[in-house]
């Protein structure tokens, strides 16, 4: 088979690429400002917002398989557009769809979200993730798109950084905004589960712990043995930025029909 992964030079793109050539398939997968790093993998530059060049890069490959990362969070033209210039190219191909999603897309409230729930945007990113959905099924009915939340794993993790910083006072964790993280390697071979199967439309795969980004931080210094008491936190609401508080997503349908297990974050962070 041979596997475009559309955002090869990123954190989960990288990993996708790592487990597909291990796994023996042809991978052919882009970058745009830095490169993919994977052995390997055929590296191509690409610029999502482009359409035509994303329509004549999918042409020459003929991909059976296209997996779509790419996104910039102020950016709608990457993360809106280019989701629909990836997913019209696809279609063109007849490749099979694995969109990355977000759970950035709901409004956050206590109760867990389910798959098939529609967005309900309450700042820019999150609409240009909804934006993105709404584009991609329109084109590709078939199109798997992956509902997912904070991706952790070693240091090159955002969200790993972002709570080494606040352990060293370089940034602030909130303590009213609540995620269900989920590892890098267990959402990338949920990702390559998906291109595998035909499952079409939204799916959440996030893992099963909700905890809010403050006790992450607690996690994270357990983990890296740093003090606790260095952690510097803050309130999203005192904060005055605009974001979804609470998003817990139920993760339970992924668990039912696909092989990988998502570990929860208390698991992942044991020390
Ligand atoms: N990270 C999280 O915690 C998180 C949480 C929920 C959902 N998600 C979703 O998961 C997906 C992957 O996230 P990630 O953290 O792995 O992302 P990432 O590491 O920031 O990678 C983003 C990718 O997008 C590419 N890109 C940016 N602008 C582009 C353009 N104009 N044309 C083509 N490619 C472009 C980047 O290429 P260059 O680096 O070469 O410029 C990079 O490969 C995204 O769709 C995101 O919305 C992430």
């Amino acid at each position: 088979m041979t596997l475009l992964v559309v955002g090869a030079s990123g954190y989960l793109g990288g990993e996708v690429c790592r487990q597909a050539v291990a796994a023996g398939e042809r991978v052919v997968g882009t970058y745009h400002s830095s490169g993919v790093e994977v052995p390997g993998v055929e590296a191509r530059r690409l610029d999502v917002t482009d359409r035509s060049a994303v329509r004549e890069l999918v042409a020459r490959v003929r991909p059976d398989a296209v997996v779509s990362t790419p996104y910039r969070y102020a950016e709608w033209t990457v993360t809106a557009d280019g989701a629909a210039h990836v997913a019209y190219a696809a279609a063109e191909a007849g490749a099979r769809l694995v969109h990355l999603s977000s759970d950035a897309l709901h409004a956050g409230r206590p109760e867990p979200y389910a798959d098939d729930e529609p967005p309900s945007p309450v700042f820019p990113y999150g609409a240009a993730k909804a934006a993105a959905e709404t584009a991609v099924r329109a084109i590709d009915p078939g199109a798997a798109l992956v509902r997912t939340s904070l991706i952790v794993g070693d240091e090159r993790s955002k969200q790993i950084r972002l709570c080494l910083d606040a352990l060293a006072g370089r940034a602030a964790l909130f303590t009213d905004e609540v995620r269900c993280p989920v590892d890098v390697a267990d959402l990338a071979a949920t990702v390559l589960d998906l291109v595998d199967s035909r499952y079409a439309g939204p799916l959440n795969v996030a893992g099963p712990d909700a905890v809010s980004r403050a006790e992450m931080g607690l996690l994270v210094a357990a983990r890296f043995g740093l003090d606790p008491a260095g952690l510097k936190t803050t309130t999203s609401a005192s904060s005055g930025l605009v974001r979804p508080a609470e998003v817990r997503l139920d993760s339970s349908r992924a668990a039912a029909l696909l092989p990988t297990r998502l570990r929860g974050i208390r698991e992942l962070l044991a020390p």
